[in-house]
């Protein structure tokens, strides 16, 4: 499929929202996530490479999103996240292990732009999620390189009704196995770019852009 610009009826390229979710400077899921960068576009994605420091949302609490919707809206940071969410046809979360599952910064990141707002309902909600692509990774400086988390993960995706690709990665003593940028692991590096192809593939055949 040409995405060549002399191709004026090749479909455009999927955006595809790339975040780790830690919000720690040096993290392990940042720089997985930085190496899935490349083969993303690689694979004629338009990639919206994001840290989730960029977006910092409070901890969902009921009363303070009631307090906002008083005032006509979600809280800004919620909205201007919930943006870049509505522009992405497809996510691709690596995601450090807390105790054995996903860390807060992702649950409290999806819960929030989840909440519907009556002043922007295209854009916040459910709508964000629903029937788009997702592909997961895992980090961890630990042998299981994140892999429960990665279950868990899975079952918060597939319940905001996203399309979770079948095909998983988790790194283990991943402060060993990235350098320069790449997996060093010839395997692993090639299942990254695995994920990577199958998540812009699908993309190109769910997704709902032109
Ligand atoms: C509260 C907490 C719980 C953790 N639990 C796990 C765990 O269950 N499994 C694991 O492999 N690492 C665990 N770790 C270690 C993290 O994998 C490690 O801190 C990692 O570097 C965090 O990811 P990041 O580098 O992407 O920020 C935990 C760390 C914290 C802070």
């Amino acid at each position: 499929m040409s995405l060549s610009p002399a191709n004026p009826s090749a479909p455009r390229a999927p955006r595809i929202a790339l975040f780790a979710a830690s919000a720690r400077r040096d993290a392990l899921s940042k720089r997985l996530a930085a190496a899935c960068v490349a083969p993303l576009q690689a694979a004629g994605a338009d990639v919206m490479h994001l840290d989730l420091n960029d977006h910092t949302l409070p901890l969902y609490r009921g009363d303070e999103e009631a307090a906002a919707l008083a005032q006509g809206s979600l809280p800004a940071a919620v909205v201007a996240l919930q943006q870049v969410f509505a522009r992405a046809e497809a996510f691709l979360v690596v995601t450090p292990e807390y105790n054995g599952s996903i860390p807060p910064l992702l649950k409290n990141t999806l819960d929030w732009c989840s909440r519907p707002n009556p002043a922007d309902p295209a854009r916040s909600g459910g709508v964000l999620y629903a029937n788009k692509p997702a592909a997961l990774m895992a980090t961890s400086p630990g042998p299981l390189g994140g892999m429960r988390a990665l279950f868990h993960a899975r079952d918060v995706l597939g319940y905001l009704n996203m399309i979770v690709l079948p095909q998983q990665l988790a790194v283990g003593r991943a402060h060993e196995a990235i350098a320069e940028g790449k997996l060093i692991d010839e395997r692993q590096h090639k299942t990254m770019v695995g994920i990577c192809e199958a998540l812009v593939h699908a993309t190109f055949k769910l997704g709902s852009h032109p």
